[in-house]
């Protein structure tokens, strides 16, 4: 009896565990973002024309940018165009 309740919990902390693990790879918390190449804004750039020419994905960036706000761009300032999770 008493075997068989600690596979229960066994089982349920790795369950558990993987969950959490699910979870964290799926919003990317607990992960450090690197990022691996930055642009600087210059006039007349926009978030779109940026996704296209560094070949990434609105997705990617909106993910690898998390405090960009698109409508307030300014010159000089940097954006991630590629990165990497860790
Ligand atoms: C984006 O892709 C095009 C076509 O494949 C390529 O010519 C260009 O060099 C790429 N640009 C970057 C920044 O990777
Ligand atoms: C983004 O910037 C625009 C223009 O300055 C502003 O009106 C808007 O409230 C900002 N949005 C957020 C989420 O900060």
């Amino acid at each position: 009896m008493a075997k068989i309740n600690n596979k229960a919990a066994m089982f349920n902390i790795v369950f558990m565990l993987s969950l959490l693990l699910i979870v964290s790879m799926a919003d990317g918390r607990g992960k450090t973002l690197q990022c691996d190449k930055v642009v600087g804004v210059q006039g007349g750039d926009t978030c779109l024309g940026i996704i296209q020419s560094s070949n990434s994905t609105t997705a990617t960036f909106v993910a690898i940018n998390p405090n960009l706000n698109c409508s307030a761009l300014f010159v000089g300032q940097w954006l991630c165009v590629s990165a990497t999770f860790n």
